[in-house]
């Protein structure tokens, strides 16, 4: 009985290449091993799936955890130490948030540093700044750029849903930015920026906004960096949602899922959301301006626009946005706020938030990397490092010396 163990192998190698494999654009570097990170986190996914339909949420965050300990594994956790042996790290509070401070070598003595705030990403559900490629990034950027990085370690879904992450990172950003701390630090008032990518660029843009029309916060950041940012959850028909909608890591419908979980709204509500039921022209809250505001028909350039056609359903569902405030809420949808990339179905959101940005007199430089797709950033550690990830993150180190 030979044959058996090696049918076995067979059907198994048959099972594994149909879950691994998925067709991807000629212009993706290193295809294979994006399906094979991919084929992870869809196994993680289906997990916290099942764990929400069969178990209630307390095995969510125990599918999290596995999650996590799949990226730790990928990314072998804390894995800058040593790296940058000058960097010193502290985990800390600010304002009772945990956060975790990096100070540069360079002492402080005579001389001001930069400071920067960091939001990591996972869809307002996954990730921690303590662990891994966050935490490499971060120890590079502290090293390289003589900067104080304070990344913050808010509370995540199903813990907590909007505004709950938004008001943790608002909190330790004020408490950041106020004079003891800047002086206690060396950080120059001067140069204090803020970042994030994905869910933690919508945090990153959604606080310096706040910040930046606070009268009680005397220091203002002076750059923003947003990797890969979300910034609307009002149009799930962009361009980029579109082309995009099949390509790893971030599927369109994960992110509608993302936003379901952030805004506490039941997730049943999908296929309306996936539909662009929720914006639909019944809904009066939705007025023209705001409309005008993600309409990517005007603020995306052509190259972009192809021939897609703006989806605004007529009728659609009624109530959506009365029982889900946060979907009209800037402190969630920083593109929505008023006139004061990729291979990433989040692509158009962050083109669109350049343009409005730079119609309100702000200068914007827009980094598109036309082989990139949505998580290369944080990629860019053996061996689920990808050469587009490295050189996204040589990009952004580059931005900040000369920004920042
Ligand atoms: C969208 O709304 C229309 C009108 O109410 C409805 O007929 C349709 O089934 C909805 N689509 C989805 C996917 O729920």
């Amino acid at each position: 009985m030979r044959l058996k163990p090696v049918v076995f192998t067979v059907l198994l190698t048959v099972a594994f290449a149909y879950y691994v494999y998925i067709p991807l654009p000629d212009a993706i570097q290193e295809p294979w091993k994006l399906m094979l990170l991919d084929a992870g986190f869809r196994a993680t996914m289906h997990l916290v799936v099942n764990g929400l339909h069969h178990h209630g949420r307390l095995s969510i965050r125990k599918s999290t955890e596995g999650f996590e300990g799949i990226m730790k594994g990928l990314h072998s956790s804390e894995s800058g130490g040593g790296v940058m042996p000058g960097v010193k790290v502290s985990d800390i509070t600010f304002a009772g948030i945990p956060v975790r401070v990096y100070e540069p070598p360079a002492g402080g003595e005579g001389h001001l540093r930069r400071g920067l705030m960091f939001y990591h990403g996972g869809g307002w559900a996954l990730g921690s700044a303590k662990k891994g490629s966050y935490d490499a990034i971060n120890r590079m950027v502290s090293d390289e750029l003589n900067t104080v990085v304070v990344s913050v370690e808010y509370r995540l879904y199903p813990e907590v849903h909007f505004p709950v992450p938004y008001l943790d990172c608002l909190a330790a950003a004020k408490h950041f930015l106020s004079p003891e701390v800047l002086a206690k630090y060396a950080i120059d008032p001067e140069r204090v920026g803020v970042s994030g990518d994905s869910a933690g660029g919508n945090l990153a843009a959604a606080v310096a906004q706040e910040i930046s029309i606070d009268d009680t916060v005397s220091v203002k950041f002076s750059v923003q960096a947003l990797i890969y940012p979300v910034l609307q959850a009002l149009d799930f028909s962009t361009p980029s949602y579109l082309q995009n909608q099949n390509i790893p890591i971030l599927y369109r419908s994960l992110m509608v899922r993302f936003w379901l979980q952030y805004l506490g709204a039941d997730l049943s509500l999908q296929p309306q959301l996936l539909a662009n039921n929720h914006s639909s022209m019944h809904h009066s809250t939705i007025t023209p301006e705001l409309r005008a505001r993600l309409d990517w028909t005007v603020l995306l350039p052509p190259k972009h626009k192809k021939s897609y056609k703006l989806l605004v359903v007529e009728k659609g569902s009624q109530g959506i946005t009365k029982e889900l405030p946060g979907l009209l809420d800037v402190r969630a949808a920083p593109l929505l706020a008023g006139p004061e990339v990729l291979y990433d179905v989040l692509r158009d959101d962050g083109m669109m938030y350049a343009r409005r940005l730079q119609d309100a007199g702000v200068t914007v430089t827009n980094d598109h990397y036309e082989d990139g797709f949505h998580g290369c950033f944080s990629f860019i550690v053996w061996p689920m490092d990808f050469e587009v990830g490295r050189r996204a993150l040589r990009g952004y180190l580059n931005w900040l010396q000369n920004n920042l």
